[in-house]
């Protein structure tokens, strides 16, 4: 009988390497999202990688070339990760869903919020790429993100910047979504915002080199 809660985890392998969970996700019907998106936008990076950044759901950029982070708001957070002394290549980067939700307006497709049940329906790919990666801090960037791992009551704009436990060793941590910055309203503002970013990324830099000398 066909669950009527959405889930991907039937789509889940048993097998938790990155590649394995790659290519098992191109075939995700986990929830009706599949049918909108041009294709499956899952995680990618090292499977050692000691961060995993987690962000809401591929955009128009990332859902065309089936990766993640590629468009304005990918090259802003290079940006913040250069200056916090983070290389992008030693992280992993995945989002809370991985399909692209837009609605049409005129010619352009624009970004529409993921509902709590395609969050959900998703959040088996995001267990088992921790599972695959085994990264040291998880950093959720913006709200659906902390609230896909940390619970529906999780504030980013009360608990940013704090390290927290995750069940499997490693430390999570809540910051903004880095379209946030790039949807600042003048340059003063972004300015500001995009520091206040760097800086959090600069505490999971030293939170990595603390957990290196313990
Ligand atoms: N925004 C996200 O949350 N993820 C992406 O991959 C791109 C933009």
């Amino acid at each position: 009988m066909k669950s009527k809660v959405p889930t991907a985890l039937p789509w889940v392998p048993e097998k938790r390497n990155v590649p394995a969970l790659q290519q098992a996700a191109r075939n995700c019907r986990g929830c009706d999202l599949w049918k909108r998106g041009t294709q499956t936008v899952f995680g990618e990076g090292a499977s050692g990688a000691r961060v995993m950044l987690v962000g809401e759901q591929p955009g128009d950029k990332e859902d065309l070339a089936g990766r993640p982070f590629v468009g304005p708001a990918g090259g802003l957070l290079d940006r913040a990760l250069e200056a916090a002394g983070i290389e992008r290549r030693s992280v992993y980067v995945t989002n809370a869903v991985k399909h692209f939700k837009w609605e049409p307006r005129g010619k352009r497709r624009i970004h529409k919020k993921p509902s709590q049940i395609e969050i959900n329906a998703c959040r088996p790919w995001l267990d088992a790429e921790i599972e695959a990666v085994r990264p040291q801090v998880i950093v959720c960037m913006g709200a659906t993100a902390a609230q896909a791992m940390l619970g529906k009551s999780f504030r980013v704009t009360q608990q940013r910047g704090q390290m927290l436990p995750w069940g499997t060793g490693a430390s999570i941590m809540a910051t903004v979504h880095p379209s946030s910055i790039l949807r600042a309203p003048d340059d003063e503002s972004r300015h500001r915002e995009m520091e206040r970013f760097i800086d959090d990324l600069r505490n999971v830099a030293s939170a990595l080199r603390r957990r290196k000398a313990a």
